[in-house]
């Protein structure tokens, strides 16, 4: 995914791109000086490179933790350490929390960043976006998606942009996805089943998503095609957050290679549609169908190409990788395994056999929708959302400056006791309760909540469904250890399953 998530995710990628070199540079010019001056349990307090650690925050406000290191290099090295461990990058943070309390700020590639995991600073950021905080700008994201993308566009564009883009994404139009997901799911489960082979659950996850978006999106279906556009996608999501620089062979240079195929596969499509060449019933059609409507209420076609894409890569690794945490979740808690499968072994037994699942169906599905919010609170594809801070402000009763980046952290708020009780423990019946205000934020939440918001949770639906009243299965690999310099957690296995199928259900 993207996720279109600047700021410390794109130094993730940085990393990933440019991890040994990084490495030198900081190891020679830096290492010395940073060990010198600081020590990891020592409060240095710097605003803006100086040292200010007598200085009062205004309003009352107190001066936050953290350490900030040197100039640029802060705790760069620390971050790359724990980026690429098998524990993931979010240890970086998790440590320094001990040490520092819940709020603390730290220096990475010279920018200053804040964590911030209370619910009240969450809903401070999202009410306020676009006035006092901002997602950064990333040269190498809007070179990669393109600078129509809903993820790069001013806040006007964004608005008129998100409005138009929203209603395919709505409850109601989203019924033809999942029926049309749910038959191509039930296939390749069978398939799967009666092969008897192991398979990584998050490999097959990508692979269906993706298929199922490219036909949602342009009724796109043949395989071979799916796979060569999957591959340019891949590419393109991995140029987001590189340096930018037109080099053969970097990721960035593959990233903007691979766009300008898919542009020129998306204009061809989009051309072949208007004069009447092709014709679908899909959401490529219902853009064009605005065609003749005001510009106020259309996409122009580079804002629809950049969009098409911006949806491509934001959907897919985001929903597959709660998909691979739903099955490991479920298979440590066989209690809310049995509830489940109860609940959907009930809702398949009204149906006639090979019927696909409908709306209706998935709304029945009470339990099931309490697995799918438990997955994501503890598995947090998106770790935290970055924000750049416009003006001066107080969080969480810190001083907050202007430039520096805030991050709200969704990790530490889903995992907090005092909004979780035994928070390690999957146990989906906590969403009996409603939750605090801002507590529960997979998707976000304010002018930037995921557009694809139902659509994930609509796929997570069926697929426990199918996989829950159709099969048990056995984990061929427990190994816990997360994927090296990803910036959305997953296993480093893919968690690798047989299924065997059920008699009892349909
Ligand atoms: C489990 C799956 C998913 C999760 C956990 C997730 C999470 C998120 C989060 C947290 C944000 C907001 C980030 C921020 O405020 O900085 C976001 C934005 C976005 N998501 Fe998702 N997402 C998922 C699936 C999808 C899908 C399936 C699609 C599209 C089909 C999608 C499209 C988008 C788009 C376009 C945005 C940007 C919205 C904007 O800036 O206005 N996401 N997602």
């Amino acid at each position: 995914m993207i996720h279109m998530y600047p700021s410390v995710e794109d130094l993730l990628f940085h990393l990933r791109n440019n991890y040994d070199v990084m490495l030198l540079v900081i190891a020679v010019f830096s290492i010395t000086i940073t060990y010198l001056l600081s020590t990891p349990r020592r409060r240095i307090h710097i605003r803006n490179g100086e040292s200010d650690a007598a200085a009062p925050g205004g309003s009352g406000s107190r001066d936050i933790p953290g350490r900030l290191g040197v100039p640029f290099i802060g705790e760069t090295f620390s971050f790359l350490k724990a980026t690429n461990s098998t524990k993931g990058c979010y240890d970086f943070v998790r440590l320094r929390r001990s040490w520092y309390g819940k709020c603390f700020k730290t220096r990475i590639f010279g920018k200053i960043h804040v964590f911030v995991p209370s619910p009240e600073a969450a809903k401070q950021i999202f009410t306020n976006d676009f006035v006092d905080f901002n997602k950064g700008y990333v040269k190498s994201m809007a070179d990669a998606v393109g600078e129509k993308s809903l993820l790069c566009v001013p806040h006007d564009s964004h608005k008129r942009i998100r409005r138009l883009l929203a209603d395919p994404f709505s409850m109601p139009s989203l019924s033809k996805f999942v029926q049309k997901f749910d038959q191509i799911l039930t296939q390749k489960l069978k398939k799967l089943h009666e092969s008897g082979e192991t398979f990584s659950v998050l490999q097959f996850s990508m692979k269906m998503i993706f298929d199922a978006m490219c036909n949602m999106l342009m009724s796109i279906t043949e395989d071979s095609f799916l796979r060569t556009l999957e591959k340019d996608c891949t590419a393109v999501s991995d140029a987001m957050l590189s340096f930018p620089l037109m080099i053969p062979g970097t990721r960035y240079y593959k990233g903007i290679k691979a766009r300008q195929r898919l542009m020129a596969i998306f204009k061809k499509m989009i051309a072949d549609r208007r004069c009447g060449k092709e014709t679908h019933d899909d959401f490529l059609q219902s853009m064009l169908q605005r065609d003749s409507y005001p510009s106020s209420e259309k996409l122009d076609d580079s804002e629809l190409m950049d969009n098409l894409l911006t949806l491509i890569i934001a959907g897919q690794t985001t929903t597959a990788a709660a998909m691979m945490w739903s099955v490991k979740y479920l298979d440590e808690n066989t209690q809310a395994q049995a509830t489940l499968r109860e609940e959907q072994i009930s809702i398949a037994k009204h149906k006639q056999d090979g019927a696909p699942l409908t709306l209706e169906d998935l709304n029945k599905m009470s339990y099931g929708l309490k697995v799918v919010k438990e997955t994501l609170r503890m598995s947090n594809v998106l770790l935290w959302f970055p924000r750049v801070v416009l003006n001066d402000c107080v969080i969480d009763g810190f001083q907050i400056h202007k430039g520096w980046h805030v991050n709200i952290d969704a990790t530490c708020m889903h995992f907090d006791p005092a909004l979780y009780k035994d928070p390690m423990q999957f146990e989906p019946s906590r969403f009996d309760e409603m939750r605090k205000p801002y507590s529960f934020i997979p998707f976000g939440s304010g002018p930037r909540t995921c557009l694809g918001m139902n659509m994930a949770k609509l796929t997570l639906l069926v697929f426990l469904h199918r996989l829950t009243s159709g099969y048990r299965w056995t984990i061929q690999d427990h190994d816990p250890s997360l994927e090296k310099k990803a910036h959305i957690p997953r296993l480093r296995s893919g968690c690798p399953i047989t299924l065997e199928a059920l008699n009892d259900g349909k």
